[in-house]
C-alpha cells in the first residue's frame, strides 16, 4: 500500500457508491484525492472523509463526464493541482431503465452511451498527458458482468459495458511502450446506487435486486481498486471480475427464502 502514499489519483463519480469508497480507500493508503461528479455537496462530504481516513490531500470540482466542456474544465482545474496523475479511475456510469429493446427510451439510452463510453473517451483523452509522462500510473476503468453476458431489459447497459471492455482493450495496445497500465474492474452485483439510478427512484424495486442474497458492497470494490494500483509498476492486472459469492453467473443468483 505504501506505493500509493503521496500518489495523485483521479476518481469520477466519487459522490456515492465505488466512487466515493476509493476516495476513502486511496485516502486510507495516504494517496492525494482529486474527485469529480455531478452533486459537488455530496462531493464536500466524500472529500472529508478521505481526508479523515488519511488523503494528505482531497480536492473536488464538479464534473458531468456527458459533456467535452465540463470534462475539459476539469482536466484544466486538476492541473492547477497536480503536472501528473498516478492513477485516473473511470468509473463515473451506471444503468437507466430494465426495459426491452421494443420498449427502449432514447433518455436512458443516451445516458447510458455517454456516461459509461464517451465519458471514459473523453476523460482519458483529456487526462492522458499527465499519464503518459509518467510510467507506472494507471488507467482502471468500471466495467460489469453486463459487458460480458447479456441479459433481457439490459440491451444498452450491456453494449455500453461491451463498449467499456473494448475501450480498456484498445487504449492499452495504444498505449504499450509508455508504462501506463490500462485495467477494467467488472463487478457482478454490489448494493450502491446503483439500482435506485436504474428504477428511477422507486425504492422498494431496487431493494428487490439484492432480496436474500449477500450483494458485494462499494467497499469491496475499493478494495479492489486499491490492490490493482498498488502493484509493482511492471505488473498489469488486464482484466478483473469480481461478483458476490451468491451470483454464480449473471442470471444465477443464490436467494436465501
Ligand atoms: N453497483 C453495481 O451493481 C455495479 C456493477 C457493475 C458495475 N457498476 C458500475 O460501477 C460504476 C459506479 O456505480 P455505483 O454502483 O457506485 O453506482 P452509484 O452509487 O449510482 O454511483 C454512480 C456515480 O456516477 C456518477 N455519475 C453519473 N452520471 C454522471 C455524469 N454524467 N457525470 C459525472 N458523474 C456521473 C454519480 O454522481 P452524480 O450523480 O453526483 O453525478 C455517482 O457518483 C458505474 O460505472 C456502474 O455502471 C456498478
Amino acid at each position: 500500500m505504501s506505493r500509493l502514499k503521496n500518489q495523485w489519483v483521479l476518481i469520477t463519480g466519487a459522490s456515492s457508491g465505488f466512487g466515493a469508497a476509493a476516495a476513502r480507500a486511496f485516502g486510507a493508503a495516504g494517496a492525494n484525492v482529486l474527485l469529480g461528479a455531478r452533486r459537488v455537496d455530496r462531493l464536500e462530504e466524500v472529500a472529508v472523509e478521505a481526508r479523515q481516513a488519511g488523503a494528505p490531500a482531497a480536492h473536488v470540482h464538479a464534473l458531468d463526464v456527458a459533456s467535452t466542456a465540463s470534462v475539459e474544465k476539469f482536466a484544466a482545474w486538476t492541473r492547477t493541482h497536480t503536472a501528473r496523475l498516478d492513477v485516473l479511475i473511470n468509473n463515473a456510469g451506471g444503468a437507466k431503465g430494465f426495459d426491452t429493446v421494443a420498449q427502449g427510451k432514447d433518455e436512458d439510452w443516451e445516458f447510458m452511451m455517454q456516461t459509461n463510453v464517451l465519458g471514459v473517451l473523453r476523460m482519458t483523452r483529456a487526462l492522458l498527458p499527465l499519464l503518459t509522462g509518467n510510467p507506472g500510473s494507471s488507467i482502471l476503468n468500471i466495467g460489469s458482468i453486463a459487458g460480458r453476458t447479456a441479459y433481457e431489459g439490459g440491451s444498452a447497459y450491456c453494449a455500453a459495458k461491451a463498449g467499456e471492455l473494448q475501450i480498456t482493450r484498445a487504449l492499452r495496445l495504444e498505449l504499450s511502450g509508455t508504462g501506463v497500465r490500462v485495467a477494467t474492474i467488472d463487478p457482478g452485483f454490489a448494493e450502491t446506487e446503483f439500482s435506485l439510478v436504474r428504477f428511477k427512484g422507486d425504492e422498494a424495486r431496487a431493494k428487490k435486486v439484492y432480496e436474500g442474497m449477500f450483494p458485494l458492497t462499494a467497499e469491496d470494490v475499493a478494495e479492489t481498486l486499491v490492490w490493482v494500483a498498488s502493484r509493482p509498476a511492471h505488473v498489469c492486472i488486464d482484466e478483473l471480475v469480481i461478483k458476490p459469492t451468491d451470483q454464480a453467473a449473471i442470471h444465477k443468483v443464490f436467494r436465501r427464502t
